[in-house]
């Protein structure tokens, strides 16, 4: 068991890649506790949940949203849950992301903590205090940032992750290495095999490394004014590309770290053998490096991301695999970028 800290404005955060979901209780202090799931993780974990209520949720992106959010205040306020009571989010990046909602709004605010069950939640979701939901085409348009007490990384849930969810959190530990660390790059290219076959030495190696990543980014610049942007490397075009397919969050970001790099070889940033790298590693993670949706769709949707400035956009690029740099450019240059990317891609 390993743990790191983030040094939130509001309270610590405390991350532990290989602690338990059956020990959860022992994180909370002597307070009564109200835990959120979905059904697929209740159906394979309930028997491990602290003994207390469940509000159990759906599955699925669409349920991210605003209408969830209300049900579970209601279900808070039938359950007569007050000041004192903890929030455990116990689930993937979708549990994690209403449950931070939900308990930093619900009478101005209640204490929580998660057990990340996906290893997308892991690595990325789970960690950084960034918590919302999406409301209509906008993804993560409402919400707050708000440190969970702790993350706890059950990487023994990993097993019952259908393969594909596997290599969903592939893709954000590929982001955190293009971006702040090649050495972590080669691991992950040398043991690719044995990190889809979740070897549990690859795999605490992977997690560890990849949360170690984000919290220092997060320690540096939790309200994502400046180095914390980095993290978005994939996701402008990601979030657009999950919004108009409804492929899953991490195989939109698969294939938008595949334009991005393009776009940084394009503006002669980055050498033309990293950007090769990149995909065929994403590729040997069974990842997509396209979909198929019109990237003049793309290009218009990306007026509606949150890192948008006026008619310029923060993008992030690839200088060399593990170094990334924002620049800001204007939107219609983007757009223009993203429609000539794939014949940058052949
Ligand atoms: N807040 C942030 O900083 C941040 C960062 C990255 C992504 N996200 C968000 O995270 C979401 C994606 O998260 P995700 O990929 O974890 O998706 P998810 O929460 O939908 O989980 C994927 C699937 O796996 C199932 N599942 C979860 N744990 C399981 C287990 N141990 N065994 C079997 N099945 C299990 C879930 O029920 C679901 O069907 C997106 O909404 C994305 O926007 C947030």
């Amino acid at each position: 068991m390993k743990t790191l800290t983030i040094h939130g404005s509001g309270r610590d955060s405390q991350i532990v890649v290989g602690g338990r979901l059956k020990d959860v209780a022992s994180y909370i202090p002597d307070e009564r506790i109200v835990v959120i799931s979905d059904e697929n993780v209740a159906q394979h974990y309930r028997h491990e949940f602290p003994s207390t209520e469940a509000i159990v949720l759906g599955t699925g992106e669409r349920i991210k949203n605003l209408s969830t959010a209300q049900a579970i205040y209601r279900r808070l306020i039938e359950l007569e849950a007050d000041r004192s009571t903890f929030i455990v989010g116990i689930g993937g990046g979708i549990v994690c992301d209403i449950t931070g909602f939900v308990a930093s709004t619900f009478m101005r605010g209640l204490h929580f903590g998660f057990v990340a069950s996906t290893l997308l939640a892991q690595v990325d979701a789970g960690i950084g205090g960034k918590n919302g939901v999406n409301l209509d085409g906008f993804k993560n348009m409402v919400g707050t940032f708000n440190q969970p007490q702790f993350v706890i990384c059950d990487l023994q849930m990993l097993a019952t992750l259908p393969p594909r969810e596997i290599a969903c959190g592939m893709a954000e530990i590929v982001k955190h290495a293009a971006i702040a660390d090649p050495g972590l790059f080669a691991f992950l290219q040398e043991r690719c095999r044995r990190a889809l076959e979740l070897d549990p030495a690859v795999l605490e190696r992977l997690v560890f490394d990849s949360a170690k990543i984000k919290s220092a980014v997060v320690n540096q610049d939790e309200r994502e004014a400046g180095e914390r942007r980095k993290l978005n490397f994939g996701h402008t075009f990601g979030h657009a590309i999950e919004t108009l397919t409804g492929v899953s969050h991490g195989e939109a970001v698969s294939a938008g770290m595949a334009i991005a790099a393009a776009i940084s070889v394009k503006l002669e940033l980055l050498p033309p053998d990293d950007a090769e790298q990149l995909k065929e590693l994403l590729m040997r993670l069974n990842l997509p490096i396209r979909v198929a949706v019109d990237l003049q769709r793309i290009a218009e949707t990306l007026g509606k991301d949150k890192k948008r400035a006026g008619d310029n956009i923060h993008l992030v690029l690839l200088q060399r695999l593990g170094e990334a740099v924002v620049k800001e450019l204007p939107l219609n240059e983007v757009r223009a970028l993203v429609q000539a990317s794939d014949s940058l891609m052949e």
